[in-house]
């Protein structure tokens, strides 16, 4: 069994940015400058904010957080994504999601304009996606694909199966996994709460991703034999051993499936690790005008 390592991978994958950063800086270019949007401060988007900033931040890059209380307009939202996106100097756009219930996410979705979606969230950057055109990839799939590239994990000819069907990881994902370039070409199944015999399944999976927020779901009956397992989870769970009096767990029962894995991403220091690091790296491509001229 080998581990995924995202704490490593997005290490080297920072220093490569901070590298790209500084050129662009000494060549009189344009300093990357992403921009989020939070609103209220319930759950963890508070802290997955902050952390997005910071990163930016440490690689040399510009960010502003724009923040609105809870009861906030949808209006006074779109104007503020309509500003940013008629603002030159902001590169990047991305409104954190989950938003209070009496917003429309896809309203504001669809207002961002497309080349500075880098969570690659707006329908026409979807719709790209699965075109195979230039697009933005959002950041989760396009960290896991980064992680099967650089551990240069075979994936043409497998089978693959996605365990979740939501719009920011599970569909991209599917979608990914069968284009026509490497990572990709597998045969995809992509699986839901709905979807019978799912054991089964995730058993005839030579690639499994696990993307539906349950904690400890995947278990070892569910594997096979030096299967790549991908974990997208993380969930705080009550812990009496630890002193914050909880623990953050993945969709995956680490213990029992990692001795029948041949990969698998640890929970912490996986593939959330990634995330964070394909937002700059789409941030950057903003800068410099690589996807949308
Ligand atoms: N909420 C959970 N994941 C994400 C993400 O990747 N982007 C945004 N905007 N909100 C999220």
């Amino acid at each position: 069994m080998q581990l995924l390592d995202g704490k490593f991978l997005s290490s080297q994958i920072k220093s490569e940015i901070a590298i790209e950063v500084a050129q662009i800086k000494a060549d009189g270019g344009k300093i990357p400058h992403l921009v989020a949007i939070l609103v209220g401060n319930a759950g963890r988007s508070e802290t997955y904010v902050a952390s997005k900033m910071k990163s930016c931040e440490e690689v040399g890059m510009h960010s502003t957080l724009i923040r609105f209380d809870d009861d906030v307009t949808e209006e006074q939202l779109l104007q503020a994504v309509r500003d940013v996106n008629n603002n030159p100097d902001m590169d990047g756009l991305i409104v954190q999601l989950p938003l209070p219930k009496h917003v429309n996410p896809d309203r504001v979705m669809e207002t961002i304009a497309p080349a500075k979606d880098v969570d690659g969230f707006h329908p026409t950057n979807i719709g790209r996606m699965a075109k195979g055109l230039p697009c933005y990839i959002s950041a989760t799939p396009q960290g896991i694909l980064e992680m099967l590239k650089r551990y240069e994990i075979e994936t043409s000819g497998k089978h693959c199966v996605v365990v979740g069907r939501s719009q920011i990881v599970g569909l991209p994902m599917s979608i990914l996994m069968q284009r026509n370039e490497y990572p990709g070409n597998c045969t995809v199944t992509l699986t839901h709460s709905k979807t019978q015999n799912l054991p089964d399944i995730c058993r005839s999976a030579d690639i499994l991703i696990a993307a539906l927020g349950r904690p400890g779901f995947v278990t070892a009956d569910m594997v096979k034999e030096g299967a790549v397992v991908i974990d997208v989870g993380l969930e705080k769970v009550p812990d009496a051993t630890k002193k914050s009096g909880f623990a953050l767990r993945g969709d995956v029962d680490f213990e029992s499936v990692a001795p029948k894995a041949g990969y698998i991403t640890p929970v912490p220091g996986g593939v959330g690790l990634m995330t964070i690091c394909s937002l700059m790296q789409n941030t950057v491509k903003a800068a410099k005008r690589e996807v949308y001229s």
